[in-house]
């Protein structure tokens, strides 16, 4: 797996012609990989001739600078990871790569971007598509793979892709969860034992058919602080908080 840090390096092995015929799978991260990312990695594998990964921890994303700076970053650890996966490339640039203007230009959706988390996290999906733009617009794949985890954020982007014209396509993959059922996060690793212990109620409460006030005061006696919980166009979504951490997930209802 080679390590690119640059626009330019990437453009020129992009441009070679050894592999222009190839299909290429990109699968986007901001690091701190977990199975989730390993799962969509593995799919890019198996339905492309060449692998590309991302590690890039989009600050304008990030509405709470103290949630920015607490995102877990472990680069060696990912990598040691990805080298077992038939990743080719791992796409690794800092903000000034990726924001040649300072943020200067965003994409702005204005109606679901505006919903459930975006409502709560202000700015939010004008910073993952924003990256999401960019990445796509430099690596130019054939397929590009997001966790069902995101739900929201997967229907943003691929909505993007249309509205922009882009040729890629946007895959979703079913999310990855622990054995007791909360769904793999890299915010996990940042969960207290006791909080980690009590986490997959998340999954068990939102999943129950309980009706949404009964679900809320469920997650609150719980333990949790619920930041919302809502269904939307067949799906419950919900984020809340234990600790600092703020946890997301969705389920079909
Ligand atoms: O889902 C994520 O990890 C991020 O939102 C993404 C898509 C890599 C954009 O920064």
């Amino acid at each position: 797996m080679q390590i690119i840090k640059t626009v330019e390096q990437w453009r020129s092995w992009r441009s070679g012609n050894t592999h222009a015929s190839k299909s290429i799978g990109f699968v986007p991260t901001m690091g701190a990989l977990h199975k989730g990312h390993l799962s969509l990695v593995e799919r890019s594998v198996k339905e492309n001739q060449i692998n590309v990964v991302s590690i890039f921890l989009n600050p304008t994303q990030f509405n709470n600078q103290s949630d920015l700076q607490a995102y877990p970053e472990s680069f060696e650890t990912d990598v040691a990871q990805l080298e077992r996966t038939g990743v080719d490339q791992l796409l690794a640039p800092d903000f000034n790569e990726i924001y040649p203007d300072n943020y200067q230009y965003k994409v702005i959706e204005t109606s679901l971007s505006k919903q459930l988390c975006g409502k709560h996290r202000p700015g939010h999906f004008d910073g993952v598509l924003s990256v999401v733009l960019r990445l796509l617009n430099l690596v130019q794949p054939d397929r590009a793979y997001f966790g069902e985890k995101d739900y929201q954020q997967y229907q943003l982007v691929k909505g993007m892709a249309e509205a922009f014209l882009l040729e890629t396509e946007i895959v979703s993959c079913s999310t990855v969860r622990e054995a007791d059922g909360l769904a793999f996060s890299s915010r996990n690793f940042r969960l207290t034992p006791g909080d980690r212990e009590l986490a997959p109620k998340f999954y068990e409460i939102l999943s129950s058919r309980l009706d949404l006030e009964k679900a809320v005061s469920e997650l609150v006696a719980s333990g949790f602080k619920v930041d919302y919980v809502e269904d939307f166009k067949n799906r419950r979504f919900g984020a809340v908080y234990l600790g600092e951490v703020r946890l997301i997930d969705n389920v079909p209802c």
